[in-house]
């Protein structure tokens, strides 16, 4: 590739050209492009050219990690054991979920522990960066706030202090003036977040940047920068839930296996340490419908409520809805209910939620949710004390699921004392758990034996199965 070519750049979009273009083949805009600047661009900013070859892996010398932590164990132990000098971690999610919040919590953490830190502010002023502290109960002697959007301001106040930590809130708003395009375009976002990572890496700073998302993830600003930066976490909930978990996407620097459970409340964020008590709080015992799961968040194992209500349905085409469990799956086990063990659900509407605002993703909560819509359709309750454990293939078999031991653990820590696992599986949980594990091997089997429901009759013609 020619190197020294000039290159132009659409202000609107940030795509870039080898000629000039009166129109923008990539956002469509007319008149938008203009001479980009000869400034060092994200890769050679991060390319390192020392020329000293090749060395063996064994004569290479240890990283230095002291780690700087944030005095927030949930954040902690997300980022891999704190933060790393010289690390950039983007934290990303839709705006109003508490990334704002969070990273001043984490803030006043780090200053706790005598770590000097330069909260940049894009979107707040001083004063109402100042009046949240006050209102999270944080030191406010401890944070040095800057409210500046102009790249090289950061850089030289950055570059001015003796700083151990700086936070950039939100990377959209940065820009460097003359680039030609607004703050927040492609252009900007990959030039800044490259040249404050380049100044983090010099100084052997740990970088916060925030990122917005928006929920279908058209302004796809922070996966631009994803590539870029060491760690992404992934701060999540719904907006009128108190509940958020951090996730990691991508860590350079530790498991991305790990989540982070908060709770937003009227003094921030407080981190939640029994989640399963928090998603178990309001379940209704003996209900029809209503069955708890072991699942795995991450690395962690969490008991969740499942719900299902099953109910006759005036549409041609019954409804099919869910909340917190993929809409594509619980479709799959209606049919297989239907087609497998005789739940009659084609004239039902059928609706499914996890409660509390979880989300789960893994196939291992198949069976508690087939089990919660049986219940539902029957009206009949499955055991209280009872946890469900399983994935459910097409023919209604009952599938292994990861780490069975650690899911059956917590549900008896929780105080079950009955669970189902898939059979395969339930004779390697050592005994001692204080939990009666019964191995079934498919659907039909998990409903004969505690719904006490074996299909009505048999089906004639060619939907006989069995
Ligand atoms: P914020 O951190 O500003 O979100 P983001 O930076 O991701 O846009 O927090 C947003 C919401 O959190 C705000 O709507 C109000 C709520 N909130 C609380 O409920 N309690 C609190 O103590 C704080 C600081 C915020
Ligand atoms: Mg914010």
């Amino acid at each position: 590739m020619a190197k020294n070519r000039a290159k132009y750049v659409c202000g609107g979009c940030g795509y870039v050209s080898t000629g000039f273009l009166g129109r923008c083949p990539a956002c469509q805009a007319w008149d938008s492009f203009s001479a980009a600047p000869a400034a060092p661009t994200a890769g050679d900013a991060s390319r390192q050219a020392s020329g000293a070859g090749a060395v063996a892996l064994a004569d290479v010398p240890e990283e230095n990690t002291v780690r700087l932590m944030t005095g927030l164990e949930e954040l902690d132990r997300v980022l891999g054991g704190g933060l790393t000098p010289g690390a950039v971690v983007l934290l990303a999610g839709e705006p109003g979920v508490g990334k704002s919040t969070l990273l001043l919590q984490a803030a006043a953490g780090t200053a706790k522990q005598g770590g000097r830190l330069l909260y940049v502010t894009g979107e707040e002023s001083a004063g109402q960066v100042k009046t949240r502290a006050e209102r999270l109960g944080l030191d406010p002697a401890s944070l040095w706030v800057l409210a500046e959007t102009s790249l090289p301001e950061i850089e030289a106040e950055a570059g001015r202090g003796d700083w151990d930590v700086l936070a950039v809130d939100s990377i959209q708003t940065v820009q460097i003036p003359g680039l030609g395009s607004q703050a927040g375009s492609p252009g900007q976002l990959r030039e800044c977040a490259a040249r404050l990572s380049a100044l983090a890496k010099a100084k052997g700073l740990p970088l916060w940047l925030v990122g917005h998302i928006t929920k279908d993830g058209q302004i796809a600003g922070p996966k631009l920068l994803e590539h870029l930066v060491d760690t992404v976490l992934y701060f999540e909930g719904e907006r009128d839930r108190p509940l958020r978990i951090l996730r990691s996407f991508k860590n350079r620097f530790g498991s991305v296996n790990e989540t982070g459970i908060f709770e937003m409340a009227g003094d921030g964020l407080g981190q939640v340490r029994n989640p399963s008590a928090l998603f178990l709080a309001e379940r209704p015992k003996g209900a029809p419908g209503s069955v708890v799961a072991a699942v795995l968040e991450g690395n962690r194992p969490l008991l969740m409520e499942v719900q299902a209500l099953v109910s006759p349905s005036p549409l041609a085409m019954p409804r099919r809805q869910t909340v917190g469990v993929d809409a594509t799956r619980m479709g799959l086990l209606s049919a297989v209910l239907e087609k497998k063990a005789r739940v009659r659900l084609y004239d039902r509407d059928v609706f499914v939620n996890v409660a509390g605002g979880a989300r789960i993703g893994e196939p291992a909560a198949d069976l508690a949710v087939a089990a919660a819509i049986a219940s539902s359709w029957l009206d009949r309750a499955l055991a209280a004390d009872l946890v469900i454990v399983g994935e459910v293939g097409l023919a209604g078999e009952v599938r292994r699921v990861g780490r069975l031991r650690d899911r059956l653990a917590e549900a008896a820590r929780m105080g079950f004392r009955m669970a189902v696992a898939p059979l395969h599986e339930a004779g390697q949980v050592p005994e001692g758990l204080g939990l009666k594990v019964h191995g079934v091997a498919s659907l039909q089997q998990f409903l004969a034996e505690h719904l006490d429901y074996r299909g009505r009759g048999r089906a004639q013609g060619p939907d006989r199965d069995e």
